[in-house]
């Protein structure tokens, strides 16, 4: 695959990257109450196959097929081949035959026919859609959905808002790097400027009876969800301390220094943070509407 179509910011083939996304799955999916909270965790009726765009290690997908053993077919599609081959072996490992990883660019046309899937996943696509690719990639995941299937869209707006200024400072420099880069909605790189567009990408696309589910994740000191997200903060930071150099953001000595006290702040008895999440849920028109 050539290099300029892979618009991924971090690099899909690293494995502290994977690593990173494992754990953030797991946290995430406990936090927020299942894989399909804003549903009660049930499938839509006439739901046999479902897609998970960008699946990343296919923790969604695994879920899935765990938590509903009817389903005929669960697929996952990823640009990176060690996430595929890392989900395709837990699917062999667990058994789950209905869960199925492919290899592949989601900017490129999608190798399934018209009305294939019934719902279709997608969680933080803001990491590898450029703006402009947006409303193409969700008019391709309309055409491979069946009218009055769904989709499930599930963004963020920054990587949480904590009472650490060290962190603060490093997830401002984030915010600024996905703007600069071309990523997100933000007209001034405060935040990624990704969920108040949902609703709008959706409609531009073709989708229809937009709905709208926030969720939240603590990750204050003593919660359940805190080292884990100390741990992602760890990686992600010095994955994207390249970013931030190359776009003027920091110096090596002073992203240094705030990293380490950064860290040190977050795990300070009186650390409080939040993570706030929405889910976009849209359905396919019939022909007739
Ligand atoms: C931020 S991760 C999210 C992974 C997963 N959806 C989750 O929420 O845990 C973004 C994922 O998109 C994948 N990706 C990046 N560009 C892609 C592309 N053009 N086509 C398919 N997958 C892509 C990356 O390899 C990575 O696994």
């Amino acid at each position: 695959m050539e290099q300029q179509e892979n618009t991924y910011a971090l690099d899909a083939e690293n494995a502290s990257e994977m690593a990173r996304l494992i754990m953030q799955d797991r946290m995430i999916t406990q936090a927020i109450g299942g894989v399909l909270p804003e549903l009660g965790n049930q499938l839509p009726p006439d739901t046999h196959h479902l897609l998970d765009v960008g699946c990343g290690p296919g923790g969604w997908v695994l879920d899935v097929a765990f938590a509903f053993p009817d389903l005929e077919e669960v697929v996952g599609i990823d640009i990176s081949e060690i996430m595929i081959n890392y989900a395709r072996a837990r699917a062999l490992t667990e058994e789950q035959d209905c869960a199925i990883f492919i290899q592949g660019n989601v900017l490129r046309p999608l190798d399934f026919p018209d009305g294939y899937f019934d719902l279709v996943n997608a969680r933080f696509m803001v990491g590898f859609l450029l703006r402009d690719a947006w409303v193409p990639v969700l008019r391709e995941i309309r055409r491979v959905t069946r009218p009055g299937g769904r989709i499930r869209l599930t963004e963020v707006d920054n990587m949480g808002v904590t009472t650490s200024p060290a962190l603060q400072q490093q997830l401002s420099w984030m915010c600024q790097v996905i703007q600069k880069m071309g990523y997100g909605f933000s007209p001034d790189g405060r935040d990624f400027g990704m969920t108040p567009m949902l609703r709008k990408l959706l409609t531009d696309a073709g989708w229809h009876n937009i709905q709208l589910a926030p969720h939240v994740v603590d990750i204050s000191t003593g919660t359940d969800c805190h080292f884990t997200q100390w741990q992602d903060y760890m990686v992600a930071f010095q994955m994207l301390k390249p970013l931030y150099l190359k776009h003027h953001l920091t110096t090596e000595e002073e992203f240094e220094h705030n990293y380490q006290l950064a860290l040190a702040q977050m795990q300070q008895l009186d650390f409080q943070g939040l993570w706030y999440l929405l889910t976009a849920f849209a359905t396919k028109p019939d022909e007739q509407e």
